[in-house]
């Protein structure tokens, strides 16, 4: 009978954008990045991975459809998990035995989420196959450098909380690894909203928009060199101190330089749309209206707002969507309030 294991892994969003490869197969970025990882119990992916002697092949299914295993991220995670289980056994770790090893999984991962809306489905995805790949072959440890190998920001959602992808110096990427900065119950009163401008298919795909960005952009080499470094120190301090206003002001600039390098690539890629520029409206004016930093929005690789804020702050901000954004002109749905929190 199959061996089964379920677990669920949450989304991040990324304060400090990674945003460039210096190595494509390892995926090795050219900055280091810090995001927060977002509560389990609105936006998450759920992973189920069955073994057994019967299963002729590896296999997938993503929300319901089968998909290529022979992807190759999906093998480098498979790799390195079956390399790990094998290490543990060699090492003779006496309270496992080697049956099963060479089973064959089926994977079922589905979202509760819309999938490439710029929602960081992929990280979610990862994080939880390998975290779930490791309780079916029981590896334990360092596991963020094998869901790196999946997607970049993936590595981040391994840990709860405030988390940092410090972008390490080595070749082989062993030192690239995710670590947590302030735990989840740092700063509780920090909420993060999603404004659904969109739940389209983004056009660019962030692998391969990244990718012209390292190609074309010499706004993106001065921010990975001159920028990110000086920012990652502030926003830590920031988040240590939780500074909201600190906080705020580095996220927004950040989410706009990261945007200004994606105009900067050649052929340019436009990752906001007009809801996505009058909430950044918005949220300028919000601030000012109010004389301090009430609000910050960041964007990923779609027009998406995420706007981070205080939960005092949390009623009269949705009153003011629902008066900007009525529902029935369509322009921008008004999806969740989530509390910020670990994983399981
Ligand atoms: C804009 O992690 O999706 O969301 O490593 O190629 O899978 P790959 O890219 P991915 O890129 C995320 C980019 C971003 C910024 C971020 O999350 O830091």
């Amino acid at each position: 009978k199959p061996n089964t294991v379920t677990c669920t892994a949450p989304v991040n969003i990324a304060v400090i954008k990674y945003w460039g490869k210096r190595n494509e197969e390892l995926i090795l970025p050219i900055n280091s990045s810090l995001s927060v990882t977002l509560h389990q119990d609105q936006l998450k992916t759920t992973t189920t991975v069955a073994t057994s002697r019967s299963f002729q092949e590896d296999r997938i299914w993503l929300n319901g459809k089968e998909e290529d295993i022979t992807h190759p991220r999906l093998q480098s995670c498979l790799r390195e998990i079956r390399r790990l289980a094998r290490k543990r056994r060699n090492d003779g770790d006496p309270a496992l035995d080697s049956k099963g090893l060479s089973h064959k999984v089926h994977i079922c991962s589905v979202n509760d989420f819309p999938t490439a809306a710029g929602l960081a489905s992929s990280a979610a995805g990862f994080a939880c196959l390998v975290y779930t790949l490791a309780r079916v072959f029981a590896v334990e440890g360092e596991l963020s450098g094998i869901a790196r190998q999946g997607s970049g920001s993936a590595c981040r959602s391994m840990y709860g909380g405030f988390v940092q992808w410090i972008m390490g110096q080595k070749d082989d990427g062993k030192d690239s690894l995710a670590q947590q900065v302030a735990p989840e119950t740092h700063w509780p009163e920090l909420r993060v909203l999603v404004l659904v401008a969109s739940a389209e298919r983004k056009p660019v795909g962030s692998t391969s928009g990244m990718q012209t960005s390292v190609q074309t952009s010499r706004l993106l080499k001065h921010r990975a060199e001159s920028v990110v470094p000086g920012r990652m120190v502030e926003m830590i301090e920031a988040v240590q101190r939780k500074d909201f206003a600190a906080f705020a002001e580095l996220t927004m600039k950040d989410s706009n330089q990261f945007h200004a390098t994606c105009l900067d690539t050649y052929p340019p890629i436009f990752y906001l749309n007009s809801v996505s520029q009058q909430v950044i409206k918005l949220v300028h004016r919000y601030n000012r209206h109010y004389g301090e930093t009430r609000l910050a929005y960041t964007f990923d690789a779609g027009p998406n707002a995420v706007i981070y804020t205080l939960q005092q702050h949390v009623p009269e901000f949705v009153q003011a969507v629902q008066h900007f954004f009525p529902p029935e002109t369509n322009g921008g749905q008004f999806l969740k309030g989530l509390p910020v929190d670990g994983v399981a």
